[in-house]
This record gives C-alpha cells, structure tokens and sequence, in this order.
C-alpha cells in the first residue's frame, strides 16, 4: 500500500478508543520489525523518525527503505517525524515524502509556539501531510531534546482549546505528566488534564513517553482520547539487547546476518506486543 497520512488513522482510533502505536526507528531492521509486526495483527501502524535520525541516515535514504517497506505491506503505514524544532528539516521531510510531522516549539512562549505550529500546518496541509504540535514540557530527553524536571511542565486546559483553535493540528500532545526515557518511579499522569483537552479540544491526542508506562496507564489514557502512543526509548534497548544478546549466547560464531536477525526478532516481539495491548490489532 502507499504510504498514507495519519488523519484516517487517528480519527478512527479515536472513535474506536484504541490507540495507533507509533514507533521511533534507528535504521531499516528496526523499521522493517515496525511494519512487519503491524503486518501480522492487521494493525494501522506509524513508523516515527528523530530529527537526528533523519540528519544521520539522510532523508532519501529513510524514505527510500520506508516506501518500499510500505509498498507491500496490507496494513496502513505512515511516517512521521518526531519532535522537531527546525522549520528547515520539517520542510525537507515533506520533500522527501514524510505523510507526517511534528512541529515541537514547546520550548517557546505561547504565542510563538502558536505561530511556529501555524506555520507548519500551512506548509503541511496542502501537501496532504499531517501535523502533530506540542503544549506544555514533556521531561526527559528524546534524542537532541532535553527538558530537565525543573522546566517540564503540563499543558493548561485553557490554552490547549486557544492553541488547537488557532493552530488545528491533525494530533495534539500536550504535556500531561508522562516523560521520555526511563522512569524513575511511578510517574504522576494528569489523567484530569487529559480528560479535559481532549473533550474540549476535539483532537485525537498523542502520548509521549510511552516506555515504561503500566499495561494499566495506557488503557485508561486510551480511554481517555489518545489515539496515537509513542514508543522510542523501548526500541532502543531491543536493538542493543537484540544484538548483544545473540553474541553473547553465540561468542564464536561470527555470522552478522544471524546477529541481525536477532535483533529484528527483539524488536519486533515488543513492538506486536504494544500494538496489541494499545488495541490497534485487527483494525488495518
Ligand atoms: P519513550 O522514549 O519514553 O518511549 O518516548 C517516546 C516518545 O514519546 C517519542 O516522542
């Protein structure tokens, strides 16, 4: 199938109350374990870039391992771009065929955020490209994005219903206590935030920091209205274990296909195991 934009894929998660997993990939294995995992549930599926992951690899080169990915798969796939502050690399995605972005000027004062992510959906939208924008802070770091505890903080319900009015992106992810990379003890999720912006705004909205959170937290902010979750920092730990595991089961054997092999099996397991808990099986 071609590659297709998130906007029929979120509105129908956000009917069906479950959620469209969205994975971070580091190289074509780890996208390859996203599609084929989505493939085998029959699941809706969004393969997530990093800007720094797109800056390493090369846009075409991405683009290249993702159309053809997505060209034989049954299940619809679409690629987003992850958190991403720089207007220059957004507009160079959309070039390359990403059907999705993230404008991430969360850092900035309201009314600048507001206008950046106006920004982006006018060059977005004509082109058939979906937009996620960020309120509020989200801790933790994602990839080139650190947000200390200090300057982390939630989206305000009111603002959230000015922004989505004013911006009207496609997913909105407004900071509601999650937090990227590993957590350090339970974490505190605003589920009356989220129960609010997400009845007043109308969007379906994106949950950032998705590893490590409980079977629990996500059915009940799936109920909620997040119609998308992001998992990154998951992925990352199955691409080194993947690896490093079947090495060090196998240290005298010095065969890379097998090595990669592995890894894509680790990922892949974790990856249908998300989908499944978030819902999105069967729904392709
Ligand atoms: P984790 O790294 O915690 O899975 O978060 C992923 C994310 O939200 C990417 O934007």
């Amino acid at each position: 199938m071609p590659l297709e934009n998130m906007k029929a894929m979120l509105s129908k998660a956000a009917a069906g109350k479950y959620a469209v997993g969205a994975f971070n990939i580091l190289d074509y294995n780890s996208a390859k374990a996203v599609v084929q995992a989505a493939e085998g549930l029959l699941a809706p599926v969004i393969v997530q870039t990093s800007a720094k992951t797109v800056t390493f690899w090369g846009s075409r080169t991405l683009m290249g391992w993702m159309t053809e990915l997505a060209a034989s798969a049954r299940v619809p796939v679409a690629v987003h771009l992850d958190h991403c502050k720089d207007l220059a690399l957004i507009e160079e995605c959309i070039e390359a065929g990403w059907t999705s972005v993230m404008i991430d000027a969360s850092a900035r004062p309201f009314e600048e955020n507001l206008s950046l992510s106006r920004r982006v959906v006018e060059m977005a939208r004509p082109r058939d490209v979906t937009v996620e924008a960020e309120l509020g802070a989200i801790v933790g770091v994602e990839d080139d994005i650190h947000v200390k505890e200090q300057d982390s903080h939630l989206a305000d319900p009111a603002q959230a219903v000015e922004f989505c009015a004013k911006v009207r992106p496609d997913c909105f992810a407004p900071a509601i206590g999650t937090a990227h990379g590993i957590y350090k003890g339970e974490p505190k999720i605003a589920y009356h935030i989220l129960e609010k912006v997400a009845a007043t705004t109308r969007v379906p909205i994106a949950l950032h920091g998705g590893t490590g959170l409980s079977d629990d937290v996500f059915k009940r902010c799936i109920a909620l209205g997040c119609a998308k979750v992001n998992i990154s920092t998951q992925i990352k730990y199955a691409f080194i274990d993947g690896f490093v595991g079947y090495h060090n089961a196998h240290n005298t054997q010095y065969d890379p296909l097998k090595v990669i092999q592995a890894q894509f099996e680790e990922m892949k397991k974790g990856i249908a195991a998300n989908i499944q808990l978030f819902g999105g099986a069967g729904q392709a």
